[in-house]
């Protein structure tokens, strides 16, 4: 039988598979609804993430909670919100390509639980891990694209942490891909 999402956080928040066990204050596994219908999947928690235990809870979630709300009229508890790997790398550095092979089971799981119609990958790091490709996010961006091995489709689009560094270009492009995922929820 297959186990639940909280059943999944439970097992994740004792994970000790790469060495950002060692730095966590404690595993940031997700937040929101078990069967919303969009997903977001951004890099991985910074220093207030740690802290909270919740994704996107800095400046960047709030930027990320305010295009949500402008350009697809929802809230944060209408969708789930995770990351490539679920323990802060330390110094806010890259998550390392074995930190992401060691936690990407649990994002799969994320996603077969869920079942989103939509995942918003944020940034490099998750669009190349779900769309398995080196393309940049600045070429993968401006389409939609299938899920491998799921009937959801991926909508990729800037980090809000580069939109908060890159101004006014990439928060329109970022909100016209975010009018892009609620055109695709809409089906
Ligand atoms: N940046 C991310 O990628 N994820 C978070 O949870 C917070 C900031």
């Amino acid at each position: 039988m297959s186990l639940t999402l909280a059943e999944v956080a439970a097992e994740a928040a004792g994970c000790t598979k790469c060495e950002l066990a060692q730095g966590r204050t404690q595993v940031v596994f997700g937040m929101g609804d078990p069967s919303a219908d969009l997903m977001f999947v951004g890099e991985g928690p910074g220093a207030e993430e740690d802290r909270q235990g919740l994704p996107f809870v800095g400046r960047s979630g709030k930027l990320l909670d305010r295009l949500m709300a402008e350009e697809m009229g929802l809230t944060r508890d209408h969708c789930y919100i995770a990351n490539v790997v679920k323990c802060r790398p330390p110094d806010n550095r890259d998550p390392k390509p074995e930190e992401i092979a060691a936690c990407r089971p649990w994002l799969e799981q994320q996603v077969e639980l869920i079942a989103p119609a939509v995942v918003v990958t944020l940034g490099n790091f998750s669009s190349k891990l779900l769309l398995d490709t080196s393309t940049g996010i600045t070429r993968l961006r401006g389409q939609s694209y299938p899920m491998a091995g799921s009937d959801a489709v991926i909508v990729p689009t800037y980090h809000p942490a580069a939109v908060l560094r890159g101004g006014g270009l990439q928060e329109a492009q970022m909100r016209s891909d975010l009018i892009r995922a609620r055109m695709a929820i809409a089906g």
